[in-house]
């Protein structure tokens, strides 16, 4: 692993507590920034996370804030710049997923999951832009490869990300002029605290999600950590606007 790609970055990694963001946080310590670990509620997790970069000689801190909220995203990016400096790189991971047929969604459901998903990155990626010396960065959006699989049972879901996939290859026009890259990285099934604590994983829908996955098994967190660190990173300086699947070939 190439330890300095990303040294004098500073990161933000939203829904860092555990799972996928929990490993982007670490992988982007381990290539050399200095990474603020966003959580919403497990605050314990969140310190486990800087607790393992800071043993490992990385430099991270735990900030609480609910992205869906732009009072919570202006403090927590006032708290990381106070911390940090400028945040240069952005990781929008933190999301909720609930699953049901048309028909199930309520009023309250719709709201968590645009907040979350749609309206928490839109929120980061306006304060992100809006720090006046920032100079080149790098945004990388966390969707799913549901946007193109586009699965029953998921329309809340994965309508939210599909909006974010849209907003992602617009704010990589307009910012590509000031060297600001923004790219999709859609990761497949996997293996998370997420899916293990809403029951799928071990469940008959966790045998069929493998078997549209030409590479055969589900996704596991550690998949993601490395080819975030390579969009963060100026061996991806011609690279925005894209939408890569991470995906074991699900698409
Ligand atoms: N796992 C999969 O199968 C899969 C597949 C495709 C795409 N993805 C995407 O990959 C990303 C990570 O998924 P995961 O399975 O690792 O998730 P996870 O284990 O459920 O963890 C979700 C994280 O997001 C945080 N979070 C939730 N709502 C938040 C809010 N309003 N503000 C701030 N943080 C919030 C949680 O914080 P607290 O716990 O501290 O509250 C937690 O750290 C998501 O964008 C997801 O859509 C996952």
């Amino acid at each position: 692993m190439n330890t300095t790609a990303l040294s004098n970055r500073i990161a933000l990694v939203t829904g860092a507590s555990k799972g996928i963001g929990a490993h982007i946080a670490t992988e982007l310590a381990a290539a050399g920034a200095a990474v603020i670990v966003n959580y919403r509620t497990d605050e314990a997790g969140a310190d486990r996370v800087v607790k393992e970069i800071a043993e490992n000689g990385g430099r991270a801190v735990a900030v609480r804030a609910d992205v869906g909220r732009s009072d919570e995203v202006k403090a927590l990016f006032a708290t990381a710049r106070e911390t940090f400096g400028t945040v240069d790189v952005l990781v929008n991971n933190a999301a909720i997923s609930e699953f049901g047929p048309l028909g199930s969604y309520t009023d309250e459901q719709y709201r968590r999951h645009a907040d979350t998903n749609f309206w928490g990155p839109m929120l980061t990626m306006q304060e992100l832009i809006g720090q006046t010396d920032l100079g080149p960065a790098s945004i990388i959006n966390i969707s799913t490869a549901g946007t193109t699989t586009l699965p029953p049972y998921a329309s809340l879901y994965v309508a939210t990300k599909a909006a974010l996939d849209a907003a992602t290859v617009i704010a990589a026009r307009e910012l590509g002029p000031r060297g600001i890259r923004v790219n999709t990285l859609a990761p497949s099934v996997s293996d998370t605290d997420g899916t293990r604590s809403s029951g799928f994983i071990g469940s008959p829908l966790a045998d069929q999600a493998v078997a549209q996955i030409p590479l055969g098994r589900l996704g596991t967190p550690d998949d993601y950590g490395q080819v975030v660190v390579f969009l963060a990173s100026d061996a991806a300086r011609w690279i925005t606007g894209a939408h890569l699947h991470v995906s074991g070939g699900q698409r």
